[in-house]
């Protein structure tokens, strides 16, 4: 249970709020690379504030804040050029630092002002990296974007989803951190939807949490397993700040303002050995929207798994009330995360680099992180072996994940794996 000072602490992401200023320490995935190509310039609202990305036609990203210094237009529908964005109201021209570099009436008529030279928009920088386009809203110099090992793993169809999910960004990172959830959540949960009364899944027998540097590990034996099993020696990870790594995906949750989070996952499904080498440029991953809303009947989506989690995030309401919660022993990874951010705003307040923060350029490359499913993941399997192994098949050769996959997206896929694969929900 927190006091409503401290949950608001823990909720609000606006600048010059503690949570703001600690989360402007870290990148933030805010698009798929693959985005951009298609369409140059995408609306961003990240942490309360209303940007624009963009890639001009010289390759540069940048990200600006939507409207444009002259009159207030709405850079989101300006055009880019060889280097910069153009508002479409009267042309001025900014270059991913925010700097003015064309007006063009102004230039024309009244070049000895040379009035560009005084305008300045805000501008943050941008990175590529994953397929994945981050951005980085804190204090310069910015830390280096973390190079996680699975970036760099080979022989995988990789494929990035976003959803817009209506409540604030802290409730969705707890998920991060709770192992019990998946008994009910997804494992009994979809087994009554599916109009079954059981067998219900094994139950949790004992869970555990410890802290690395880039994080948090929860750790599980259920009915079924013991303490040799993965998923206790190895666990999963609550990467830090705001991000959950299975070693199939990621799940970021980043916030857009105090009441919607932007998911971000990425996903890598390896394919099998036979299929090596698969090689599927960054620039290649695609990117779709998974919806969230049934619009036939205006009910959350409940049919795939990160779905049912959101339908959890949102349940709590736009700001879950931590004053009336009443927090059982599974729920020691959350304690032990809520802590650290609050020590992690203190340390920022102080002036020093919060958790997980990499400065060293020369340890930033395919920085390794727990990963239980390993060998599966980075070695592959045959198409026999995975035809064998219920559990990687399950990883690999299903998207159960997010609904909404497009059918070109299962169709690369199952190119890829060079073997039918199904998107089917979960029952
Ligand atoms: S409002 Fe953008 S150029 Fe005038
Ligand atoms: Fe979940």
């Amino acid at each position: 249970m927190l006091s409503q000072s401290r949950n608001e602490l823990l909720t609000q992401v606006g600048a010059g709020t503690p949570m703001g200023e600690l989360l402007r320490r870290y990148w933030m995935p805010v698009a798929g690379v693959s985005e951009l190509q298609a369409i140059p310039i995408k609306p961003v609202r990240l942490m309360g504030e209303d940007l624009v990305l963009y890639r001009d036609l010289g390759g540069t990203y940048g990200l600006v804040d939507r409207h444009c210094p002259h009159r207030r237009a709405d850079l989101s529908y300006g055009f880019v050029e060889e280097c910069g964005i153009r508002c479409n109201y009267h042309g001025w021209l900014y270059d991913e630092t925010g700097q003015c570099i064309a007006q063009p009436y102004e230039d024309t008529a009244h070049p000895e002002v040379d009035l560009k030279a005084r305008i300045r928009t805000t501008a943050y920088p941008v990175a590529a990296k994953g397929g994945l386009l981050w951005a980085y809203l804190g204090p310069l110099p910015a830390p280096e974007l973390p190079d996680w090992e699975c970036f760099g793993w080979e022989n995988g169809f990789r494929q990035i989803v976003v959803s817009e999910i209506p409540c604030n960004w802290f409730q969705c990172q707890e998920n991060s951190i709770d192992p019990v959830h998946f008994e009910w959540m997804h494992a009994n949960w979809s087994l009554r939807l599916d109009g079954r009364t059981g067998p219900y899944a094994p139950t949790h027998l004992k869970v555990d949490f410890d802290e690395f540097d880039y994080g948090f590990r929860y750790k599980r034996i259920r009915a079924d397993t013991d303490e040799q099993d993965a998923l206790w020696t190895i666990g999963r990870v609550c990467l830090w700040p705001n991000c959950l790594f299975t070693g199939t995906h990621f799940e970021w949750r980043v916030p857009v303002d105090d009441t919607t989070t932007l998911s971000v996952s990425w996903f890598f499904s390896r394919v099998p050995t036979e299929s090596e080498p698969y090689v599927q440029p960054d620039d290649a991953i695609p990117t779709w929207h998974s919806p969230i809303r049934d619009p036939a009947t205006g009910r959350w989506i409940t049919t795939h798994i990160m779905q049912q989690d959101f339908i959890a995030w949102v349940g709590q309401g736009a700001v879950a009330d931590r004053s009336k919660e009443n927090l059982g022993n599974s729920d020691r990874g959350i304690v032990m995360m809520r802590r650290q951010f609050f020590n992690d705003i203190d340390v920022v307040t102080a002036g020093k680099d919060p958790k997980g923060i990499i400065r060293d350029a020369t340890i930033n490359h395919r920085v390794a992180l727990p990963v239980a499913d390993r060998k599966l993941l980075t070695q592959g399997l045959s198409r026999s072996e995975l035809a064998k192994d219920e559990r990687a098949a399950a990883l690999l050769t299903r998207f159960p994940w997010q609904a909404g996959q497009p059918e070109a997206v299962r169709q690369a896929q199952a190119a890829a794996f060079g073997i039918a694969i199904t998107n089917q929900p979960l029952f």
